[in-house]
């Protein structure tokens, strides 16, 4: 069973565990609190050792290459080796498409409630955030709705497939409606699949890639060992730039300028990829018995909130509209239970009754958080 320490958690500076004090368990950014494979650990370590630390394209260069086989066996997709480029971060990625492809004031559509990075990114580059809700309780992307919230500003849709928070793995037949419209109105798919490796069976997570290749041309995707194995403050991510007009952007940008993975990222990049798949069945065994601990304390502890099983992600996202705490569930839960979840309204204005939940961690921890929000509804 997937371990997590209390103890070293409440040493580590990791942002998860200190930003609320030593008396709130935390359940918000999205690190787990599993001890990171070891095959990951023992290889950083080995690099450290040898203190072998200098300029190392033998350790990045294999890093595109790499993700290209994880991709192909595990999402049946495998785009050109030349359009793929490896950056910092997702956002990095996004940030650098969005920038390239759109004009101060034009429009970016987002699918709500969605993870506020996003919408951060548009507006502090001064595009505009074209809001298109998801109404639950399937949560579907409905290309009529999506087509009728476009104007002719809008150049871009920021496509989170698996979906946070919502932890929807979108259809086929969602994907090809969205590629339908964005073809129709020439915009750009901003595709972040960092979730891609983290979805729950019977689910299976569908690229865009390979549900509608005929979009490729107008699509950036983004992906990442970083959620899937625990390793978000290693910095590295790659993209595939099918789009042969944002190409030039991540082709041609000053190496200096575009940044780089550290040699340690890639390293822990590529043994995820390549040496850690036992580790992650482990988590993914435990994220399942996890989900049926959520479901069945909140049917029989938390009357009135709503839970709906996520289909991939270590997200729950919980509705607390029909409780005593609906005005601010995450200010209530934090101050009166000492847990700390995500606050709605940061993924959407209509959100300010959710919150949501990091399950990422063990039987116990996830019972005290479950028991001390059950505590705060009574
Ligand atoms: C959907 C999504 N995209 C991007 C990120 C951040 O990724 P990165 O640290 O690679 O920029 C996260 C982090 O939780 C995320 O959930």
């Amino acid at each position: 069973m997937a371990h997590a320490d209390l103890d070293r958690l409440r040493t580590i500076s990791g942002v998860k565990w200190t930003r609320y004090g030593p008396d709130v368990l935390p359940a918000w950014v999205a690190d787990m609190d599993f001890d990171p494979a070891s095959e990951i650990k023992d290889a950083m370590k080995a690099l450290i050792d040898s203190g072998d630390l200098g300029y190392n394209p033998d350790v990045t260069d294999p890093l595109i290459p790499t993700w290209l086989d994880w991709n192909e066996r595990n999402h049946g997709w495998r785009p050109p080796a030349e359009e793929c480029f490896s950056l910092t971060g997702t956002l990095h990625g996004l940030e650098i498409a969005l920038l390239h492809h759109t004009e101060p004031g034009d429009g970016v559509v987002v699918f709500s409630p969605i993870y506020q990075p996003f919408r951060k990114g548009i507006e502090t580059n001064g595009r505009r955030v074209v809001d298109v809700q998801l109404a639950g309780p399937d949560w579907r992307m409905d290309p009529d709705q999506f087509e009728a919230a476009l104007d002719p500003g809008t150049k871009a849709v920021i496509l989170c497939q698996p979906h946070n928070p919502l932890g929807r793995v979108f259809s086929a037949e969602e994907l090809k409606g969205l590629a339908d419209v964005c073809e129709r109105h020439d915009l750009l798919i901003l595709n972040d699949e960092i979730w891609a490796d983290v979805v729950h069976e019977p689910n299976q997570h569908l690229s865009i890639g390979k549900a509608a290749p005929e979009a490729l041309h107008r699509t950036v995707t983004l992906a990442a060992a970083s959620k899937t194995f625990n390793l978000a403050g290693m910095r590295c991510a790659v993209a595939h730039v099918g789009s042969s007009a944002v190409r030039p952007a991540f082709a041609n940008f000053p190496a200096h300028q575009m940044g780089s993975p550290s040699t340690i990222g890639s390293l822990a990049t590529i043994t995820a990829f390549t040496q850690a798949t036992e580790w992650l069945a482990e988590v993914k065994r435990q994220l399942l018995t996890n989900m049926d601990t959520i479901a069945r304390r909140v049917a029989d502890d938390m009357p009135g909130v709503e839970f709906h099983r996520p289909e991939a992600t270590y997200l729950a996202w919980l509705d607390f509209s029909n409780t005593k705490i609906a005005d601010d569930p995450f200010n209530h839960i934090l101050t009166n239970a000492g847990v700390a979840l995500d606050q709605g309204s940061k993924f959407g204005e209509q959100a300010t009754s959710c919150a949501r939940l990091n399950f990422a961690t063990s039987d116990k921890i996830l019972n005290m958080i479950l028991d001390r929000v059950a505590g705060c509804l009574s």
